[in-house]
């Protein structure tokens, strides 16, 4: 994945638990870069392992770590770096939802190697959906959870998240049912 993934998960454990955490994390994952480069691509293994030893270190589940980054992801590196891309996705949880193929469009061309998830949406009313999210990642359901409560925030916006369909449990993709009740107009 792009030095970018790292270096959020970097800030968001630095930000919560100090650097001294971060180096351990790091030396339990036996990474040893001390940069990572955000448009530099790096081995997918190496976020695995960087989660994987935050769980240990931290006593927390590494679904727990995943949902955590989700939120930061949309919360802080998307929104203090790519704040303009997120605004032209929609002014709602849903519009956003159903722009989501167009945005990740505009991402890959300024990430050329970028291997992205795919997103649809199905059954969509006025406050429910079925969001679909397919990937060649394998276990990255819980992050996609996080994203979307951070999506949830940033639009105002309460949501109740049902993961109905899971790879996990042999499903061809993952599928979570929303439903959603904004909180300021
Ligand atoms: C607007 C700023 C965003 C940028 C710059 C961005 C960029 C990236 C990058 C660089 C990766 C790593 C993939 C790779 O290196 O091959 C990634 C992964 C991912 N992104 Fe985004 N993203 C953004 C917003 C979002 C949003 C809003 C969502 C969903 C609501 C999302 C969902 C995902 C998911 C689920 C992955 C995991 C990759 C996988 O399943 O294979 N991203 N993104």
């Amino acid at each position: 994945m792009y030095g970018l993934v790292n270096r959020a998960i970097e800030e968001m454990v630095c930000g919560s638990q100090g650097e001294e955490t971060w180096e351990r994390i790091k030396c339990e994952a036996g990474v040893d870069t001390d940069v990572f480069i955000g448009n530099q691509g790096y081995d997918d293994a190496i976020t695995y392992r960087l989660v994987g030893a935050a769980s240990q270190v931290l006593g927390l589940p590494p679904e727990r770590i995943l949902e955590a980054f989700g939120e930061h992801w949309v919360l802080k590196t998307a929104r203090d770096g790519y704040g303009e891309l997120l605004t032209a996705g929609g002014s709602s949880l849903s519009e956003f939802l159903q722009n989501l193929p167009s945005l990740h469009a505009r991402i890959n061309l300024m990430f050329p190697h970028l291997t992205p998830p795919s997103f649809s949406c199905t059954n969509v009313t006025a406050e429910s959906m079925d969001f679909h999210y397919r990937s060649k990642r394998q276990g990255l359901a819980p992050f996609m959870v996080g994203l979307l409560r951070g999506l949830g925030k940033l639009f105002d916006t309460e949501v109740y998240i049902e993961h109905i369909e899971a790879r996990s449990a042999g499903a061809d993709h993952d599928v979570y049912h929303l439903r959603w009740r904004r909180t300021q107009p």
